[in-house]
C-alpha cells in the first residue's frame, strides 16, 4: 500500500474544490475540444468527464490505484463510458496509432520521466491526432522562478510528486509536433497569488 497515494485520492477532491471553478474554462479547452477515440492520461478523480462530447470513446490511464473508485462514481455521476486502465505515460500499455485525441490535465508536472511520456504519447497518437494539455509551469519571472526552484523540493513532497517549476510549454514545443496552439495564463488561488498556465493543442 502507497500511502502518500492513498491520502492524495482522498484529498484531492477536497483540497481543489476553492480552485475547481477557475478551471473550467481549462477544462473545456481539453476534454471539451477532444473528439473520437480519447485517451486521458492521470485523471485523478475524473474532474473531466463532465466536459467530453457525448459520442466520446474514452479510455483513462492512471497510476494511482485509490483513484479507480472515484473514476468509476464519477463515470456514472456523468453517464459516461469510461475503460480505465492502471498504468504509466511512460509506457503506455496500447498499441501505435491507437487514439485520435489524448488529454492531460496538471498531470505532466507530475510524471516521473517527462521525456518518454512526450514520446509514448506520440507513439499513440494517430497521425494527424491532437495532444490536448492543461498544465501549470515555472515562471518567466527570474525572482519568482528561482524561488519555485527553492521550494520545489518541499512542495513535491506535499503534493505527491507535483513539480512547480517544469517548463512545459519549451518541452511540448520542442517534442516535435507539426502544429502547436499554445496560451498562457494566470490562475488565481486566492489571496494576491497566481499560479502561472499554459493551455492548448499540439497535433502530430
Ligand atoms: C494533480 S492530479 C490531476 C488529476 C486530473 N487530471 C485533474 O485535472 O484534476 C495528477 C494525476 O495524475 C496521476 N499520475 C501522475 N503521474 C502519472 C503517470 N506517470 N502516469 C499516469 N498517471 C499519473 C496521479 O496519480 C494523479 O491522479
Amino acid at each position: 500500500m502507497n500511502i502518500n497515494d492513498k491520502i492524495f485520492a482522498f484529498l484531492y477532491d477536497l483540497v481543489n474544490q476553492s480552485v475547481e471553478p477557475n478551471l473550467i474554462d481549462f477544462r473545456k479547452m481539453t476534454a471539451g475540444y477532444a473528439s473520437g477515440n480519447v485517451l486521458e492520461i492521470g485523471a485523478g478523480t475524473g474532474a473531466n468527464f463532465r466536459f467530453y462530447k457525448p459520442d466520446t470513446q474514452l479510455t483513462v490511464l492512471e497510476k494511482n490505484e485509490y483513484m479507480f473508485p472515484k473514476i468509476i462514481d464519477s463515470a456514472i455521476r456523468c453517464e459516461i463510458d469510461v475503460t480505465s486502465v492502471r498504468g504509466t505515460s511512460y509506457n503506455i500499455p496500447f498499441a501505435d496509432n491507437s487514439f485520435d485525441s489524448i488529454v492531460t490535465t496538471l498531470v505532466l508536472c507530475t510524471v516521473d520521466d517527462l521525456e518518454s511520456t512526450i514520446l509514448e504519447i506520440k507513439r499513440v497518437l494517430k497521425p494527424g491526432g491532437a495532444f490536448y494539455f492543461y498544465e501549470h509551469v515555472k515562471s518567466k519571472e527570474r525572482i519568482r522562478g528561482k524561488f519555485e526552484d527553492y521550494i520545489n523540493p518541499m512542495w513535491r513532497y506535499l503534493t505527491n510528486g507535483c513539480n512547480l517549476n517544469r517548463d512545459l510549454a519549451e518541452v511540448i514545443s520542442g517534442s516535435g509536433f507539426t502544429k502547436i496552439y499554445l496560451q498562457t495564463h494566470q490562475l488565481s488561488v486566492g489571496l494576491p497569488i497566481t499560479i502561472p498556465n499554459i493551455v492548448g493543442n499540439a497535433v502530430l
